[in-house]
């Protein structure tokens, strides 16, 4: 592979980061009397939406230096899996069991406990319980004997009925079924960390946002189902994000863009009767979507807009929010399309962009999207071709118009002769 100049400001950006990031690792050690079973140094930040009188609010929590094993960890003897609790702040834990089947161990339930009392951390929240949400798809593998190491981040989504959490990782070590008290110098690494070149070559957050990527995002389809099972919300659409933030590789305020790559985006939301939430999560990149139905009016239409990002680049994880939006606007059981590339101005420091946009957040029919509702700059689109095909028409006209006309002429000039 050919290296350019900002490849090697790109990687030197990376390594920088990658190593300031290393600062904020946080170790731990789960011992059964003599013998070390667990040994992980994490760097975690949690992104979790969770209720408020008004709506929702997300905030992002980074893993604090001040986190410690709990007492929930163990090296799981007498058929118990080995596992790691990790608590910090008032109540909250990280709960990482593992399995194995002797040659492969993995993370086999990804758990978070939040403490929704804890008004520090989430403010105005309008619920004070003890939430636990869990996950069998962490993702986290590795050889036995190996140390599994993922520097690049990756992150898992949680879904609850009351909060929604996203807990990304960065910068790893850990290993599980230790045969020695040390972590293994041999390393399961992460697919996110091999190699640039055998993965996709797009930008990322985790690394500096490309100024300007040409590139159309791909289509992502994503939907909502409600509690007894049947898809409420649909969407299918390209995004990309405008993002106005002070870099920290570059010293200055930046427009980062980024295209939200469907394959690693996960997915959720809710709907009621008046209003449905899509909550995208991709990494450190946290989009949320709130359409609002007027009973009156039978219409709906996007009003709420939230972003979140913790990207590594970022001096401070930007958290911003428009609910007195007015987009998408259609009638309750059609979908809203927009072929056309349309942008959606949500504040200041964010915009999106959609592609191929159509999406329907109520009256969904057995898992299709109702009659369509075009917006204007498709049917603006459809204009040109009518009209080219008008005057392709008129022209075809005239000139057979023309040729009757001539063939008579020529014909009555044969009957003089
Ligand atoms: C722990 O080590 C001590 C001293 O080396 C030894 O006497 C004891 O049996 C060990 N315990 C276990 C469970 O291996
Ligand atoms: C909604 O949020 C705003 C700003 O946080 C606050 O001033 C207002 O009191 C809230 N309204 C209700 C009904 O909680
Ligand atoms: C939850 O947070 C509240 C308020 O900070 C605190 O009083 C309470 O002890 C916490 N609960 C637990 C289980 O730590
Ligand atoms: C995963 O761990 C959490 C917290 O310990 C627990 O509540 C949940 O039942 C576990 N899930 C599975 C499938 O074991
Ligand atoms: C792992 O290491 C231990 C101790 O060195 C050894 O007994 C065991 O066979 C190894 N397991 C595998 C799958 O290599
Ligand atoms: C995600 O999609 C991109 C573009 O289509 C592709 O290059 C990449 O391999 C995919 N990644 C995964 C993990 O599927
Ligand atoms: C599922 O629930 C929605 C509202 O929550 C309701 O409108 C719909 O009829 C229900 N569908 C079935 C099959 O029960
Ligand atoms: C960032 O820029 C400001 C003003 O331009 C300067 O004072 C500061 O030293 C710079 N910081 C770094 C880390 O370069
Ligand atoms: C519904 O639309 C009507 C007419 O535009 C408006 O007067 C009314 O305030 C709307 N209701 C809600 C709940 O937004
Ligand atoms: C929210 O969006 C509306 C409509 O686009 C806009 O007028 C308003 O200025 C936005 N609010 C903020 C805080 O940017």
């Amino acid at each position: 592979m050919r290296q350019n100049p900002r490849g090697h400001a790109l990687s030197a950006a990376a390594a920088l980061l990658g190593f300031l990031a290393m600062a904020h690792a946080v170790s731990f050690e789960v011992n059964d009397q003599n013998s070390t079973c667990i040994k992980a140094e994490l760097s975690v930040n949690f992104s979790i939406t969770y209720p408020t009188a008004n709506g929702t609010n997300t905030v992002i929590v980074p893993l604090p230096d001040s986190a410690a094993v709990g007492n929930g960890s163990s090296c799981g003897n007498s058929g118990l899996s080995p596992q790691l609790q990790v608590s910090f702040g008032e109540g909250h834990s990280l709960g990482l069991v593992f399995s194995s089947d002797g040659h492969i161990y993995q993370v086999a339930n990804l758990s978070v406990t939040y403490n929704l009392s804890d008004n520090q951390t989430f403010p105005q929240s309008s619920s004070k319980d003890i939430l636990t949400l869990a996950t069998n798809t962490s993702g986290i593998s590795a050889q036995i004997n190996t140390t599994y190491r993922c520097l690049s981040s990756t992150s898992v989504h949680l879904g609850g009925p009351k909060v929604q959490s996203s807990v990304a990782f960065f910068n790893i070590r850990l290993e599980a079924y230790m045969p020695s008290s040390n972590l293994s110098t041999n390393e399961s690494v992460c697919p996110a960390d091999l190699p640039v070149s055998t993965i996709a070559p797009t930008q990322s957050p985790t690394t500096t946002p490309a100024p300007s990527p040409s590139q159309i995002p791909d289509q992502g389809y994503y939907n909502v189902t409600n509690l007894n099972g049947t898809v409420c919300l649909m969407a299918s659409m390209g995004l990309q994000l405008s993002v106005t933030y002070f870099s920290k590789s570059q010293n200055k305020t930046l427009q980062g863009i980024m295209n939200l790559q469907p394959n690693r985006t996960s997915f959720s939301g809710s709907c009621e009767s008046t209003t449905a939430t899509l909550v995208l999560t991709e990494d450190l990149t946290n989009l949320s979507f709130t359409f609002e139905l007027n009973s009156t009016t039978h219409r709906y239409h996007l009003s709420v807009l939230n972003l979140s990002a913790s990207w590594l680049d970022m001096t401070v994880p930007v958290a911003v929010s428009n609910s007195t939006l007015n987009y998408l606007q259609a009638t309750n059981g059609s979908s809203y399309m927009c072929k056309s590339e349309q942008i959606l101005y949500v504040t200041n420091s964010f915009s999106l962009k959609t592609f191929g946009l159509q999406v329907q957040p109520f009256g969904v029919n057995g898992n299709k999207f109702g009659k369509a509702e075009e917006c204007q700059q498709d049917k603006d689109s459809m204009l040109i071709p009518i009209i080219v095909g008008a005057a392709l028409a008129g022209l075809v006209l005239i000139v057979l118009i023309a040729y009757l006309i001539g063939r008579k002429r020529s014909h009555a000039g044969y009957q003089t002769i």
